[in-house]
Formats: C-alpha cells, structure tokens, sequence
C-alpha cells in the first residue's frame, strides 16, 4: 500500500469521525459512534492500522507518526462532544430530547372582573336607549352628595355614622356657582366660596352625579353614570362598603312618570330576559316627587332593584333649571345586586375576594 493512499484512509477517519461526535444528540449515540471509531476490536481506526504492515519499510515512520496523531486526534474529539452532551442540561443526560412537537404550555388569559363586564353590558344597553355616559369624583362635597339634591343639613342622611366623611375640606364648587345671582366662573373665586369649605365625603349615591350635569348643561339632559360608593354598612352576603350603582337621569319637556317606567322595563328585559316585570312600590327620596322603589319580577320572584321617581322641583331649581318648563325622571339601581341576580350568586363578598376559581368563571 502506498504511503498517499494510507493518509487519505486516515484523512477520510478523521473527517468521518469528526462529524459523528461532532453531531451525537445524546450519550447513546455518543456511545455508538465511539464503538465505531475507536472499538478495541472492530472499530475503523483498527482497520486503518492494520493496513500499516502493506505500507513499505521507508515509509513507515511516517505512516506510523500520522496514525498516532489520528488516534489522539479521535480521541479528543469524543472527550469534547461528552463536554457538550454534559453540559445540556439534565434533559440530555437523562437521554430524553427536545421535543418541538409537544404542544406547549397554554397561557392562563386574564379576563374582565364580572363587575367590568356588567358595567360595560349596562352602559351598553343605556346606551341603546339613547343615554350618554357621564361621570362624577368619588370624593364629593355636601353640596354635591345632599344639598343639592334636596337633603338639608337636619336630614338624618346626613349623619357622620352613615357616611364616610373626610377629615379634609374643600371648597364648596356647588355653592360658589349658586353664589351670584349672575353665576361666576369657576376660575374667579367670590367672597363666599372662600368663606365656606365644605366637608368631603366618598359619595354615597351616584345621584351627585345628576347634579354635575345639570350644573354643566342645559336641559334636555339624558345621561348615566355607573361607578362606585361607599356606605359604612358593615359586610354580609348582601351588604359591603363599597359597591356599584348605575344612575340615569332623563330631564326635558312633558317628561312623565310613564317614561320612567318604560326606560326601567326596557332596561330590565334588556339585561335579564324578555319575561321580566318591572313594579313600582310608593316609597321617597328627597330628590324625587313621586318616589318608587322598582322591582322586577325573575325567576318567580319580586327582586328591588334600587329607587327612582321623577326629579324633585326643588332639584331642578338647585342646578338653575326652571321646574315650570322642564320635568324629567332619574333612577339609581345597584350593580353587584343585577350581576347577582343574572349569574345566581349568592354572596356580594365574592366580587371582591379576588378568587380566581370564582373570577375565571365568567
Ligand atoms: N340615590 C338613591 C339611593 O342610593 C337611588 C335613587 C336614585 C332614587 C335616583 C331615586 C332617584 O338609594
């Protein structure tokens, strides 16, 4: 055998060997290629080596010199790829392998809370029935939360115990407008709003919402406001210290207490169902003249949803409107208590555990 062709026999070794522990995936593999390679009895570079005894005398040192570089080449080229299995992790050394094709880990998707989702269908169907959204602060004055809307400072409404009052004041916005007879703007301040500073409270009804808006604009009005309030009622199943009202408020000319009940029955039948009933019961606000309480009837069952009643004259007067010309009706109904009917839930406590198992089911 002539001296080339037993170098490009361990050439062609080299390159061959190279690849395989170059491209084991794992230690079997590994382990075979090794065998292949370098196997005491059968393996390739014994073969190669057996073919130095057909290479002549003076070219022996030669070939011999090159068959041992092989060799050590071979063998730190399987010490190297072992690095390389050892190094992958846990995975590998166990033999197991990536697997792309497994279907991954699904992401858990958040959701709205079910109040969100409830204020967002309300808004909806109020929306549909041709009310727009307004809004108001949570922090209110007395103005705002009583005096404007008919509860004098006598009122039993009004006690500290049954409110959550501040212990900051603000100035009184409403009766700094009601001040002048020729009402000044807001960015010029008058004797009496500096004098007076009314106490601050979390508003305890979105009717103060009612207010903002005729103070800001002329009738005809026709507006909601969802959000939240605050009552220091102590928590059960169906009471909690904060909760949700959504309020409509509908003031123009020739409004009647006949509107009233038919926006309520729309509503209603818009968010439970056609078979809803809507019922009225005598009862009184101080913002409104007649007063109801509204029930609807589900299920088989009378369920109140919240007040109501055409806008109290004395209101009307408050935010500057002319009670001759304009009347108008407004209702305040309580959220959790038609997300609790819709869905059977039977505890308010729920919406605000922040429970996953309960929360993920809606
Ligand atoms: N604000 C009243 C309450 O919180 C509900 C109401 C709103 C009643 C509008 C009449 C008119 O109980």
């Amino acid at each position: 055998m002539s001296l080339d062709s037993f170098l490009a026999e361990l050439d062609g070794l080299v390159a061959d060997a190279g690849k395989a522990f170059a491209s084991a995936a794992d230690a079997a593999a590994l382990e075979a290629a090794r065998i292949e390679f370098l196997g005491a009895a059968k393996g390739r570079l014994k073969g190669v080596q057996k073919g130095l005894g057909a290479v002549s005398k003076e070219d022996k040192p030669a070939a011999g010199k090159r068959l041992n570089e092989v060799k050590a080449q071979l063998e730190a080229d399987f010490e190297a790829a072992k690095v390389r299995l050892a190094s992958a992790g846990p995975a590998t050394k166990s033999g197991s392998q990536f697997d792309p094709t497994l279907p991954g880990k699904p992401l858990r998707v958040g959701r709205l809370h079910p109040l969100s989702q409830t204020i967002d269908e309300l808004k909806d169907i109020m929306g549909r029935l041709g009310f727009t959204v307004a809004d108001g602060p949570e922090i209110e004055d007395e103005w705002h939360n009583f005096e404007a809307l008919n509860i004098p400072a006598e009122h039993p409404a009004r006690d500290p115990l049954e409110n959550f009052y501040l212990s900051v004041a603000g100035m009184a916005s409403g009766q700094r407008k009601l001040a002048g007879s020729a009402a000044p703007s807001d960015t010029q301040p008058n004797r009496e709003a500096d004098a007076s500073r009314s106490p601050l409270l979390l508003r305890s009804q979105t009717s103060t919402v009612q207010i903002r808006v005729m103070e800001r604009q002329k009738p005809p009005v026709r507006i909601t406001s969802l959000g939240r309030v605050y009552r220091p009622d102590a928590a059960d199943a169906t009471h909690y210290p904060m909760f949700h009202q959504i309020e409509g408020l509908l003031v123009d000319r020739h409004v009647t207490m006949a509107d009233l009940k038919s926006v309520l029955r729309m509503f209603a039948t818009s968010y439970l169902g056609k078979d809803v009933h809507v019922r009225f019961r005598p009862s009184f606000f101080p913002f409104t003249e007649p007063s109801v309480e509204a029930d609807m009837q589900w299920n088989d069952r009378w369920i109140e949803f919240g007040g109501a009643g055409m806008v109290d004259p004395n209101v009307l007067s408050a935010v500057g409107y002319d009670p001759e010309a304009f009347s108008g009706f407004a209702f305040g109904l309580g959220i959790e208590r038609l997300c609790m009917r819709r869905h059977g839930i039977t505890d308010i406590r729920e919406f605000y555990k922040n429970d996953v198992r309960f929360l993920e089911q809606f």
